[in-house]
């Protein structure tokens, strides 16, 4: 197949840290159909070569076994170009007109790797230019817009020059393998789904925990925040494959329906419940890994009076038949003790013991999303004979480890490839459709008013210091339900 694809921000930060890798990989995979173009837009004056000579910098940079040799490098860079534009002038788009002419493809994907505030400029100067035929795909990275207003004012602008099925909005977590995997365990197996409800199960936990900082993304951060950055899109996809009923087709569309349904089944969230049931936080000066790292207020481009959250754990509810009183705990933050991300099933305990066991213990299914790919499931265990005790016996917490890497080899597939790979070959799938995102920022609209408020009494977020976590107040919160967080077992 015949392919162009235009990398909007082709020099930026997202096309450096997470793009051009993974277009690197699919290509290394065979997976890149081989007629394709990559055309990287970009402010500066630069040509193909010079293009293609950063790119292979940046790639000599990433993890040993992901590296390309110098030969394969060079049978990549053919498929590499360069186009100058000024995002803002129709004439730029008439050069990009002509290039892609010049070979008509059979898909065109335009991905905007840009700050979202060009997004809607870019979609209509691509309509003006006559460049978003039926041919077309975009692909719009997060954040999309700060707020439900302004996520509607993108979305209603591309839908002018896009209709839906053109449109491929990435979260990066639903390409994530064990997000497959998920919804494989769930809808591939008998034996989850009949316990995959409020009578089997006591809470499910969803944490993303990371030890980087913001890094060089200071001045982005201080107007996103943890909400935004990570719970609006990211928890709340994982919350919906979590939560959603079985979809009747693999379809896109019958997927999308279903976790519709999940936002809009939420618990609505009042000023009373926000102070309860969410907590936020703001990382302190503290130590990584035996190394000190400065505190948020002392990052480049934040302001030391900063009241912007680095970390985020709530409590809510999906008020439907199935789910009705079951907490969904979800924490998010930035330099936490460990980085991981994971989601923990917790199951009721027995209706009656016959057993010893230890304090708490129950059946848990934990789905690891990173570093580790896979799923365990804690079972209890006759560990001991019954004479040894000589009393009533004592079980222990053994678990059936499923490591998806060991299992199925280590060149599986990452989110990023993969996700690419879904634009190129049309795969609505693992894309988020308008309404699913607007219902989501309905949700946490109500968090960022009553924070707002917050911020005007003079509240700031509740520090953590950095390497721990987060807040103790985010323990209180599960405590508060008889539960604790995965590491406090
Ligand atoms: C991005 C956020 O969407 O996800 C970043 O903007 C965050 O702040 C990143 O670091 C985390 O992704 P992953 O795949 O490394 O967990």
């Amino acid at each position: 197949m015949r392919f162009d694809l235009v990398l909007f921000g082709g020099t930026g930060d997202l096309a450096w840290r997470k793009l051009l890798p993974a277009l690197f990989q699919s290509f290394r995979h065979g997976s890149l159909p081989a007629d394709g173009r990559i055309i990287g837009v970009g402010r500066g004056a630069m040509s193909d070569d010079e293009y293609r000579a950063l790119i292979a910098q940046r790639l000599a940079e990433v993890e040993a076994d992901k590296r390309p040799s110098d030969a394969e490098f060079a049978r990549f860079a053919q498929h590499l170009h360069y186009l100058r534009m000024d995002l803002s002038q129709p004439a730029d788009y008439a050069a990009l007109r002509e290039l892609l002419q010049a070979r008509e493809a059979d898909t065109v994907v335009m991905y905007l790797a840009t700050a979202p505030s060009l997004f809607t400029t870019v979609c209509q100067q691509l309509g003006a230019a006559g460049l978003a035929t039926e041919r077309t795909r975009v692909v719009l990275e997060k954040p999309l817009g700060h707020d439900l207003p302004s996520n509607r004012a993108i979305n209603a602008a591309v839908r002018e020059v896009f209709s839906e099925t053109q449109i491929f909005r990435i979260d990066h977590y639903l390409g994530k393998p064990s997000v497959q995997n998920l919804l494989a365990l769930r809808f591939g197996n008998a034996i989850f789904e009949p316990l995959w409800r409020r009578e089997n199960i006591a809470s499910i936990e969803i944490t993303m925990a990371e030890q980087l900082g913001v890094e060089k993304r200071g001045e982005f951060y201080e107007s996103t925040g943890a909400l935004r950055d990570m719970v609006q899109n990211h928890a709340l996809q994982l919350l919906c494959a979590i939560g959603m009923e079985p979809p009747i087709s693999a379809d896109a569309d019958a997927i999308r329906n279903e976790k519709l349904k999940v936002l809009q089944s939420l618990k609505r969230w009042t000023p009373e419940t926000v102070t309860r049931d969410v907590v936020r936080g703001q990382y302190a000066a503290g130590q990584i890994a035996g190394k000190p790292v400065p505190g948020y207020r002392q990052e480049e481009g934040v302001s030391p009076t900063s009241q912007t959250e680095t970390f985020v754990a709530l409590r809510t509810e999906i008020s439907n038949w199935r789910w009705a009183g079951v907490p969904f705990f979800i924490r998010t933050g930035k330099r936490l003790a460990g980085r991981e991300a994971s989601i923990v099933v917790h199951f009721r305990q027995v209706p009656h013991a016959i057993y010893r066991t230890p304090l708490g213990a129950a059946n848990r299914l934990t789905i690891h999303l990173q570093p580790k790919d896979g799923l365990t499931l804690q079972l209890m265990a006759a560990a001991q004979s019954q004479a040894d005790t000589g009393g009533v016996q004592t079980l222990s917490p053994a678990a059936l480890d499923l490591d998806f890497d060991q299992r199925f080899g280590t060149e599986r597939v990452g989110a990023y490839e993969r996700l690419l790979l879904d634009v190129i070959a049309g795969r609505l799938n693992l894309f988020v459709r308008a309404d699913e995102q607007e219902a989501a920022w309905q949700w946490v609209e109500p968090i960022l008013e009553a924070w707002q408020q917050a911020n005007a009494r003079g509240e700031a977020p509740r520090p953590y210091v950095a390497g721990h976590w987060g807040p103790g107040a985010a323990s209180a919160l599960v405590a508060r339900d008889g539960h604790s967080w995965m590491e406090e077992f």
